[in-house]
């Protein structure tokens, strides 16, 4: 066999000029890859979130008009997070049940407007209960049952007020089947389900903690019982197995970009649309850099979602989406 004289192979030929990098590029970024996660306010709400800079709770008038930009774009949807105001916060979180609520007045007011866009509801019950949990506390603990019971109502009146998909964050078990049954046992089998499969116990969630408000989650500190050990990943891939037997239409992992490792695995062991999360304290952490002159922002923000598309996800959802698909554009 002849070998080439060294070095034969020069990987650097493919990278000399913009034209060939563009044209050996193995993955790219549009606006059709993000969704934009919005939190959604009452009037009387302040706008601020101080652990967020760039990122407002949006009043449902506010909602609209960003939705429409948001569409034009060429954002495919938007995840929406309600800031419900103190006193309608409960032990068990009745409010979520309401069909008048924040949400499904902001669902409603999005759905009038006929735009191209999917409106996608968070099912959990942290921004309704006033210890912040996602789901009903009995004897001291997370009651997975009582909490489902809750949850296929909650997605039920997402659904009638006109959500396009429903996405379970509880990480109850057996939710997602029994969602999509009572949700088809109702009509609404056209309603997607996009399965939070793989959420783990995140400090990344500190500010998105701080955006809807949620208390401090009483005498069970933390979320270990519900939410996944930051250790595994063999785990995880049964939670995505049993989701998709469960009749989920896409999944989410997040956090993102601690967790490449996991979206590379779905994406390689599942044939399921798989959405990454790049959550609250990953866009604060650039934010805050970027804000001290020590990290370029835009730079930083197209590598990190890209990133997300070279582990095999399909799309993002990331509080930079409305700023970023700008620059995409
Ligand atoms: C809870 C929920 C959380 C996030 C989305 N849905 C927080 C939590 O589980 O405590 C976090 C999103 C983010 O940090 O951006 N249902």
């Amino acid at each position: 066999m002849i070998i080439g004289r060294y070095p034969a192979t020069r990987l650097r030929r493919n990278r000399q000029a913009s034209w060939v990098r563009d044209l050996c590029s193995e993955n790219d970024l549009t606006p059709s890859d993000l969704i934009w996660p919005v939190f959604v306010r009452e009037e009387e709400t302040s706008p601020i979130i101080t652990s967020m800079p760039g990122v407002e709770r949006l009043t449902i008038d506010e909602l609209v008009e960003s939705a429409q930009q948001a569409a034009d774009l060429g954002i495919p949807a938007i995840a929406l997070f309600p800031t419900t105001p103190p006193h309608l916060r409960s032990h068990d979180g009745a409010e979520a049940l309401n069909p008048d609520n924040l949400i499904c007045r902001a669902v409603r007011a999005l759905k009038s407007m006929d735009l191209n866009l999917g409106v996608i509801t968070d099912v959990a019950l942290d921004p309704y209960t006033d210890h912040g949990h996602d789901g009903i506390i009995l004897d001291g603990q997370i009651d997975n049952e009582a909490t489902i019971e809750i949850l296929q109502q909650q997605a039920y009146v997402q659904a009638q007020a006109g959500a396009d998909a429903l996405a379970p964050s509880d990480m109850m078990d057996g939710r997602i089947a029994s969602i999509r049954d009572y949700l088809d046992d109702h009509g609404h089998h056209n309603k997607l389900i996009i399965s939070y499969a793989v959420k783990y116990a995140s400090g990344f969630y500190g500010p998105f903690r701080t955006a809807v408000g949620v208390g401090t989650l009483g005498g069970l500190k933390d979320k270990k019982t519900y939410q996944m050990n930051p250790a595994n990943s063999d785990e995880a891939m049964r939670e995505i197995a049993q989701d998709i037997q469960e009749g989920a239409d896409m999944i989410i992992i997040k956090p993102g970009m601690p967790y490449l490792d996991v979206i590379q695995r779905a994406t390689t062991q599942f044939n399921i649309p798989t959405l990454a999360y790049q959550v609250s304290g990953e866009y604060a952490m650039i934010k805050a850099a970027a804000q001290n002159g020590w990290l370029d922002e835009d730079r930083v923000v197209l590598e990190s979602l890209i990133a997300f598309k070279r582990a095999g996800a399909q799309g993002i959802l990331t509080y930079f989406a409305f700023d970023i698909a700008k620059k995409l554009c």
